[in-house]
Parts: C-alpha cells; structure tokens; sequence
C-alpha cells in the first residue's frame, strides 16, 4: 500500500513502543518519516535501518525550541510536513494525589499536555505551507475516567482531549484535521516496566480477561486506527476521539460458562 507517497510523517515518542510500530508503518506505506525522541540511540537505529526516506531528531517535546528544528528537519530534508503525530507520554508512579509530589504533577503535565501542545503549535505553519494535513494526538482511556493513583497521567489526558478540540475548530478551514487516540492497554515497555519510582508496572494493575476481547492490546492494532484517520480516507473526520482498547471501557464482560 502507497497511502503516504510524498508525504511526510513526523511522529514523537518515535524510537520505540507504538512509535516505532507508526514510524514503520508509515514509511512502509512510502511516507518519509522523521523520528522525534529524547532516546537518540534507538531513534538513530530505527532511522538508519529505515534509509533513505527516515530521519532521526533529537527531540524533549517540552522544548519549543527543540519543536523548532524537528519541524525544519522534517521540511529540509523532504520539501513539507503533511502529518504529525503527537505520541510521546509518560506514565507517573501509582501514587495517591495526597502523597504526589507538585514536581511529578508538573513534569508528567508539561510532557504529555504541553508537549502536544507545543508541537500543534510548531507544525501549524509547516502543515499549512503543505497545503493541509492531519494531527493526531495520542491520548489514553485513562482521559475518558478516572483511575485511582495516577492523577497527573488522567489529567494530562483528559486535557489533550480538549486541546484537541480546540486545535480541530481552530485548524479545519486549514484543511488540517485534528483527531485522537485513546489506547486502552498496550503491550509495550510503559506499561511492562514500572514508572521512574515505582516499584511494580502498570500490567500489575491490569488483567486483560474481563475485556471483551480478553488479550492486551499490540502496537500495530493502534497503528492500524493512527494510519487511518492520517490518511485521505479520513478527509471528513476531524476533532474525534477513537478508543482502542477491546472493550475495556464496557466494563467486564459476561461470562457464560
Ligand atoms: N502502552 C499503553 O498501555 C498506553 C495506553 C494508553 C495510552 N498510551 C500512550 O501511548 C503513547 C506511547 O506510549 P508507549 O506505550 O509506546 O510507551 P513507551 O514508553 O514504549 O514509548 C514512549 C516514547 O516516548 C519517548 N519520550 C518520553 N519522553 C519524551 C520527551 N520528553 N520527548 C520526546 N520523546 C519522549 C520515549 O523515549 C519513548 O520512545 C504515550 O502517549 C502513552 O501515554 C499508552
């Protein structure tokens, strides 16, 4: 398939988890893709191992000025920037709001909240010198609730969602479209290794038998969802939220035997 053909991706949180399985998929589909990480060793692998049509920038999406030149990389090296994916994130310790320490709110806040905002702003101008595009923020089903021990993490989410509103309203008659993800467990290393200071990770906590699809989400079924509403197909789609998360949100599933 040849969805992206001249086009060009950029996606954060590109080294490694659901990044690297988007940065595939996008260059597989003929994009050029350019990854943004703050792990420049597997970002620079993945990159060299894509060729001709991948790039690595080191990226803390916190930065503005770091957002500055991943998006002129993205324009030198291929002529424009037609998508940006905002998915780099973090988790914070599963701690009670009580014991949660103002500088732990503050840094899971400024990366998953003002990291997507900092980079709708940087790409805006880039998207509309390309004539259009498409952003997709990936938030999580933990914006959709609440989950006890991980206030910063739902409340960065929850706030993404009404960024990305917002950015959709604001960029339509732009012809860019705005859209987001929310992921329900994905097997990755965010949630098989415990969070800076926490003992156990977040796959303790979860048990996917009571899904409706009782197995945990892979990277490539978000990717599949991402590469979609990226792509042309979803022209008439902009300021939706999609969950992916095999049922996880209906509750437990009925069990009949
Ligand atoms: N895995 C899940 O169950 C799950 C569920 C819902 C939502 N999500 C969301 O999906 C996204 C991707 O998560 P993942 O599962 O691939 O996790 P991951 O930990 O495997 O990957 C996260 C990536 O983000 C990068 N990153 C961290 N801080 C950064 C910064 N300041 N600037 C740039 N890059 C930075 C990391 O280096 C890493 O490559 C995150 O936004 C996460 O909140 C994950």
């Amino acid at each position: 398939m040849t969805r992206f053909i001249r086009q060009t991706v950029l996606v954060t949180g590109g080294s490694g988890g659901q990044g690297a399985s988007h940065v595939r998929a996008f260059h597989a589909e003929g994009a050029n893709v350019v990854i943004g990480d703050v792990d420049a060793v597997r970002g620079a692998a993945l990159a060299d191992e894509l060729g001709d049509r991948a790039r690595f920038v080191r990226l803390d999406v916190t930065d503005e000025k770091s957002w500055e030149s991943a998006v002129s990389v993205a324009e030198e090296s291929f002529g424009s920037l037609g998508v940006l994916v905002n998915n780099a994130g973090v988790q914070n310790p599963p701690v009670p709001i009580e014991n949660t320490d103002a500088s732990t709110w503050a840094r899971i806040l400024d990366i998953n909240l003002t990291g997507t905002f900092l980079g709708i702003k940087a790409a805006t101008p880039a998207l509309r010198r390309a004539g259009g595009g498409a952003v997709v923020n990936i938030a999580s089903t933990m914006g959709l609730g609440g989950t006890a021990l991980y206030a910063p993490y739902v409340a960065s989410k929850w706030a993404v969602r009404g960024l990305t509103r917002t950015a959709a309203l604001e960029l339509g008659r732009d012809r860019i479209r705005v859209n987001a993800i929310h992921p329900g467990v994905i097997a990755t290393a965010f949630i098989n290794e415990p969070a800076a200071g926490a003992a156990a990770p977040i796959a303790d906590f979860f048990s996917p038998a009571p899904f409706a699809v009782p197995r945990l989400g892979e990277p490539a079924d978000v990717t599949r969802l991402l590469l979609f509403l990226a792509s042309a197909d979803a022209s008439f789609i902009t300021g939706a939220e999609y969950v992916i998360d095999g049922g996880l949100q209906l509750g437990p599933a009925l069990q009949h035997q």
